[in-house]
């Protein structure tokens, strides 16, 4: 096994696979969702933050083959503030579920195959195979999710059929790192901080993965979705 700090030798295929697929889901979007968002989010108050991403975790198995894929900056600022509609005007009609009743979270919301974002799961699929070299996928689902102060996501698996997941953050104001913790089947704990915009590749019911519990403030919160793949 081999772990690689360096993206160098995949930015060629990043700048093309993100092009294709931003052409791909702007297709995707409702146009009347379009016409009522804007590239800062103003129109819903809503604000986006990008910084520089420093670091870029790959693990490659013996094949080449990501198991463990950093994708920074997937969805692209516009594409952020659509989806963030969406969860929200999910959340302001109360379609999200609570699910701090569930011992692995806390006070986060969530829903799954919102029709947007499976729209999102199916355009996502080809630049997933590609990034991965697994053309045997299949999309399962999607899910949306808004965390809130004390939301948490206990050390987990996921359940079988969710093979692969993705998990992307759209939106977040707490203005520190949430990182994503995932434990390799060497015991290697591999931390990937997830901005808006940026996507981690896991092998979610291989490795073992979980969040700190998020402490912020009431006001404060991260949009995040999830979109899996079963291997056929
Ligand atoms: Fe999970």
């Amino acid at each position: 096994m081999e772990f690689h700090r360096n993206k160098t030798h995949l930015s060629g295929v990043e700048v093309e696979g993100i092009s294709t697929f931003s052409r791909w889901l702007s297709a995707a979007i409702p146009p009347e969702t379009k016409s009522k968002t804007s590239r800062t989010g103003s129109a819903m108050n809503i604000s986006v933050h990008y910084r520089i991403i420093q670091s870029h975790d790959f693990k490659i198995n013996d094949q080449g083959v990501a198991m463990i894929l950093f994708l920074p900056k997937l969805f692209d600022e516009l594409r952020c503030v659509q989806l963030n509609q969406i969860a929200l005007s999910y959340s302001a009609k109360q379609a999200l579920n609570f699910e701090g009743n569930d011992p692995h979270y806390g006070n986060s919301f969530g829903l799954a195959r919102i029709p947007e974002y499976e729209k999102v799961l199916l355009a996502l699929t080809p630049l997933i195979k590609q990034k991965t070299g697994w053309d045997n996928i299949i999309p399962e689902n999607s899910y949306t999710r808004i965390y809130f102060n004390g939301s948490d996501l206990k050390k987990h698996k996921d359940r079988p059929g969710l093979d692969i997941t993705l998990s992307v953050c759209t939106f977040s104001d707490i203005n520190k790192p949430w990182p994503l913790c995932v434990e390799d089947e060497n015991g290697k704990v591999h931390v990937i901080e997830i901005c808006p915009g940026d996507g981690a590749l896991i092998l979610g019911t291989k490795y073992t993965h979980w969040r700190d519990q998020l402490v912020i403030d009431e006001s404060q919160k991260v949009i995040q979705s999830f979109y899996h793949w079963k291997f056929a």
